[in-house]
């Protein structure tokens, strides 16, 4: 057919700017070589995350403006409450923000409800996950829990476009449940589309595999849906018996396999803020509302304001739609065709929401760990490749990209006290939803290609400050 544009057109449009080299030269020094310090005025095209940064319609702008403001009972929570038990069919649904708490922790609000109610309670247990992301893997232990990925083995083969390598390992699910029973594990969680590991899908079979498993042992099984429909529309293309399912139907059959999600509004709701948290078990719905009350907000608003409750509900019919989610996979799929053709190593086959380059493989002169004698006090000494062509991106042509790897996964042994890297090094180029056109992508596929062709001069940096959790998004590092 005809090659198909966008499903919209453009009705505001925000300016940016590319400052010149030697600025920002200058600026990636003042950041600590850490993107995450740059302000976002200096990036030209920021690819740092998906979360927060869709484009709204003007049918969610609409909706904001003339939904009424209420502390209870706002129809907007009302819409959304309809959009969610459509799409998702929990019977009880709690609205969540995601701002941060406290100083010392950055409070994912569903998360940390739902975890503080369920595993702060029994101090040590387990938590099985396909991939958690790193603020899923931080509120676990912040509430005393064990975080434990049992994503298939191909997670790890970035190479090997094998479908669904999202997937739960079912096998080894099987024998953890085997060897530490219910009493130690409260909950199972199942993150789809697997950010962590290039946002590879989880097909039906495997959510459905994993859903009778935990049913057999009598462990709830929770769904973190922050890309619940992304990972529908593979199910749509990959998956025997689905293709001519809607994206709808398919994730209303996906969720009906699960107890409860986490989801984060500021994904796949195309909003800027927001989350929820819904289940279907009545008692355990009474314990996370009224926690909820105590640190979040009313339930029918759950610390948001109701326009953001609204631009949710919206946003929630918009995803499902097939033209869109066929643009936002061709989008995707244009640029990694374009550093795929230019021979950069990337995870393959490309992820949902984003392409990770496979930083290991691009620049192999340097290694994960380099000085283990610098690993006292800061978690770990070097982290090279990855921080370094996130650093030379921005230095090259202004773009922002996030390191998924040894900086966000690393850890130090509580035994040993060795620095344990992260399995997988990557780059991660996230593509907000909506908001940048064909030729920002191919400009940035352009300035990694020319990345590319001098990897070899790329040198590897050395941390030099790191707090204990999260660490990846204060650190600072040096040039080796
Ligand atoms: N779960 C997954 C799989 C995520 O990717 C994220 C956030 C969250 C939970 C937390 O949601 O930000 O609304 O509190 N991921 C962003 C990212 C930040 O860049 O991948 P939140």
């Amino acid at each position: 057919g005809l090659p198909m544009p966008e499903p919209f057109k453009i009705k505001m449009v925000e300016s940016i700017t590319l400052l010149p080299r030697p600025q920002r030269t200058a600026r990636l020094a003042a950041s600590g070589l850490n993107v995450f310090s740059l302000r976002s005025c200096d990036v030209f095209v920021d690819l740092l995350t998906d979360s927060g940064m869709s484009a709204l319609s003007d049918k969610q702008w609409a909706g904001m403006l003339v939904t009424p403001q209420a502390y209870a009972g706002s129809s907007s929570f009302y819409a959304l409450e309809a959009v969610v038990r459509d799409l998702m069919g929990f019977k009880h649904v709690l609205p969540e923000h995601q701002a941060r708490r406290c100083r010392l922790f950055r409070g994912r609000a569903a998360e940390n409800v739902l975890f503080s109610v369920v595993v702060a309670p029994r101090p040590g247990c387990y938590v099985p996950n396909n991939m958690h992301f790193d603020t899923t893997e931080a509120n676990v232990l912040r509430c005393g829990g064990r975080p434990v990925n049992l994503a298939v083995p191909e997670a790890f083969d970035t190479a090997a476009p094998a479908p669904f390598k999202g997937n739960m390992d079912v096998a080894a699910l099987e024998a953890f449940l085997l060897d530490k029973g219910r009493e130690q594990v409260p909950l199972v969680m199942l993150t789809v589309t697997n950010n962590s590991a290039g946002g590879q899908p989880v097909s039906m079979d495997n959510a459905r595999q994993v859903s009778a498993l935990c049913r057999r042992f009598g462990i709830p099984l929770f769904i973190d849906a922050a890309r619940f429909a992304e990972n529908c529309w593979f199910i749509q293309r990959w998956e025997p018996g689905y293709e001519g399912r809607s994206i709808a139907s398919i994730a209303r059959e996906l969720f009906s396999h699960a107890d409860g999600c986490t989801f984060s509004g500021k994904k796949e709701a195309l909003a800027n803020v927001g989350g929820l948290l819904c289940c279907n078990d009545d008692a355990l719905y009474e314990q996370l509302r009224n926690l909820t009350i105590v640190i979040e907000g009313f339930p029918t608003y759950g610390g948001l304001a109701c326009r953001d409750l609204m631009a949710m509900a919206q946003g929630l019919r918009e995803v499902v739609e097939e033209a869109y989610q066929d643009y936002r996979h061709r989008q995707i799929e244009l640029l990694a065709g374009l550093l795929r053709a230019g021979g950069v190593p990337i995870v393959e086959p490309p992820g949902g929401h984003a392409v990770y380059v496979d930083a290991a493989r691009f620049a192999p002169h340097i290694p994960t760990h380099q000085f283990p004698a610098q690993a006292s006090g800061l978690g770990g000494g070097c982290f090279p490749s990855f921080r370094a062509l996130t650093a030379a991106l921005y230095a090259e042509a202004g773009v922002r990209g996030v390191e998924i790897g040894s900086s966000c996964f690393g850890h130090t042994d509580p035994e040993s006290g060795a620095f344990v890297p992260a399995r997988l090094e990557l780059l991660r180029l996230a593509v907000p939803r909506r908001a940048y056109t064909d030729n920002h992508l191919r400009y940035v596929a352009a300035a990694l290609l020319r990345i590319y062709a001098r990897r070899a001069s790329l040198r590897g940096l050395r941390r030099v400050y790191a707090t204990p959790l999260l660490s990846h998004f204060t650190a600072r590092f040096e040039w080796i």
